[in-house]
Parts: structure tokens; sequence; C-alpha cells
């Protein structure tokens, strides 16, 4: 499990994140939702280790502040936001450092790097160059990456950890499903992960629990019937938002409101 708490990020002059408490279940898949600017990235770059901050936080009951890198490589992945590659890689190349940085070689890790590929819907594209590729084509390799760096979701030393930011952001609407799909799997073979969502009805379809964000707080956190409340998100959104339940799939639905014409 993820557990952290009273966590302060400061950047610059700028209190980013304030007296936050944050956690997560193996076996699940968290959403970290809230508008622009309300800290979400911040949060994840703390609890990946990438930036300092105050606060309490332990994974799998450890500080992950004391592990050595190759350690926490294999116990958790991280697809950033966005990333930028100076090399001319390949996509072959780039899966395969995930691989590697999972600790995998050889066959093992050639075998790994084409299964990854061909979940996200990128077989063939092995001897294409990265920086040729779409900006969604790219997502997709990253994550590939990652899924290689902890493929199993369940480990000897404990549940692994996906974190993803924005995983689908830059996706068309079949490769959405395709990848919130394989982050539930991931969650349901044992796994954690801790994924950065907008589209608020991918969420609720897919989404154990939510953390709503708001100003570098947690407006509110819990399941998803309890935090997709229109009361709730209309606050924090500065928009209208009505949410519609029904019996079948999806169960919920948030919709704007549309402002009668004057
Ligand atoms: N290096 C930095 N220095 C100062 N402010 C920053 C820095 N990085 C992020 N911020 C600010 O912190 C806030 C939260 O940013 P971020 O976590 O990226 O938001 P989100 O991912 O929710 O959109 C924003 O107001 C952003 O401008
Ligand atoms: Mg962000």
């Amino acid at each position: 499990m993820i557990e952290a708490t009273d966590i302060h990020v400061t950047l610059g002059s700028r209190r980013v994140l304030n007296r936050l408490a944050f956690q997560a279940h193996p076996g699940q898949l968290t959403a970290i939702v809230g508008p622009n600017g309300s800290g979400k990235t911040t949060l994840i770059r703390a609890l990946t280790g990438e930036i300092g901050f105050a606060g309490e936080l332990r994974i799998n009951g450890i500080d992950p502040s004391g592990l050595k890198p190759w350690d926490l490589a294999r116990m958790r992945g991280v697809l950033a936001q966005s990333t930028q590659l100076s090399f001319p890689f390949t996509v072959f190349e780039v899966v395969r450092l995930g691989a590697e940085a999972g600790g995998y070689v050889g066959q093992a890790a050639t075998a790994m790097t084409r299964a990854a590929l061909a979940r996200v819907d990128l077989e063939g594209y092995e001897g294409r160059p990265y920086q040729e590729l779409s900006g969604g084509e790219q997502q997709r390799v990253q994550l590939a990456r990652v899924l290689c760096q902890v493929w199993q979701a369940d480990g000897p030393e404990g549940p692994r950890w996906l974190f993803l930011d924005e995983p689908v952001s830059a996706l068309d609407i079949g490769h959405q499903l395709q990848v919130m799909r394989l982050a539930r799997d991931y969650a349901r073979q044992g796994g954690g992960v801790v994924a950065v969502m907008h589209d608020l009805n991918l969420t609720a379809m897919f989404a154990d629990r939510i953390v709503l964000m708001e100003a570098g707080e947690v407006a509110a956190a819990g399941p998803v019937a309890q935090v997709l409340r229109p009361d709730i998100l209309s606050r924090v959104y500065g928009c209208r938002l009505s949410v519609m339940s029904a019996a079948t799939e999806p169960k919920l639905l948030v919709v704007p409101v549309t402002e009668a014409p004057a």
C-alpha cells in the first residue's frame, strides 16, 4: 500500500502541496483528478521520489527514499506527463530500456519488449525512430517501456506500482480504452495503479478510488460514487456539472450543464 501523510511541497516561493494525505491500495486503480495546476503532477513526482517534500511516505511499508535506485526501479514505474528523448532511439530500444531497468536481460528482455509493444497496439513499430512517431504513439511507447520495467504486477518483494501521469490525454478513444483496460488488468493481477486523469467518465468506468485535488489539497477522496458528485465537482472545476446514474454500464456519467441562452 502507499500511505502518505502531511505532505508539503514548496517550489520556488510557491506552496504547491499543502497538508496532503494520500492512500492507494494494491489491486486497485486510484485516479487523481482535479483542475489544471491543482498539484496532480507534483503529487506524482513527490510519490515517485523525483522531488523533495516534507512529510511521511511509505510504499509497501517502507520509506522509498532509503532504497537504491535499482531497487526503486523494480518496485515502481513512472509514465511522465511528457517525455523528451534527445537520442535517436528506435521504438524497440526505448521499450527495451524499461525491461533492462527492471532487471531483465537477453531473450527474456527481448520477448517482453515485443509483448509490451503488442499490448499497446504497436506491433511492427520496433524499427521506427521514436522521434518520428505521433504524440499518441510516443505515449504508448513510453507506457510499454514502463510496463516492461515492472512486468510482474505482484513480485516477491510485494506489489509493484504503476504511476501514470495523464496516460490517455493524447490518445484516440479506442486507444484510451485499451490503455485503461491494461491499467485495470495490472491492478487485477495484484499491482497498484495511480493514474492522473482528466476524463471523468473514463475515470468513473475504470477507477476503484478517486482523489480529487484542488489548489494543492485534497478536496475529496473515496469510492467513485462518493467523489463524483455534482456539488463537489461543480465547485472544484468552477462550472456547472451534472452526474447521471444508470443501472447499466457506464453507471455514472458526468455531463456539463449548458446555460440557457439569455
Ligand atoms: N518548478 C516550479 N516552480 C514553481 N511553481 C511550479 C513549479 N512546478 C509546478 N509549479 C506550480 O505548481 C502548481 C501545480 O502544478 P502541477 O502539479 O504540474 O499541476 P497539475 O498537474 O495538477 O496540472 C501549478 O500552479 C504550477 O504552476
Ligand atoms: Mg499535470
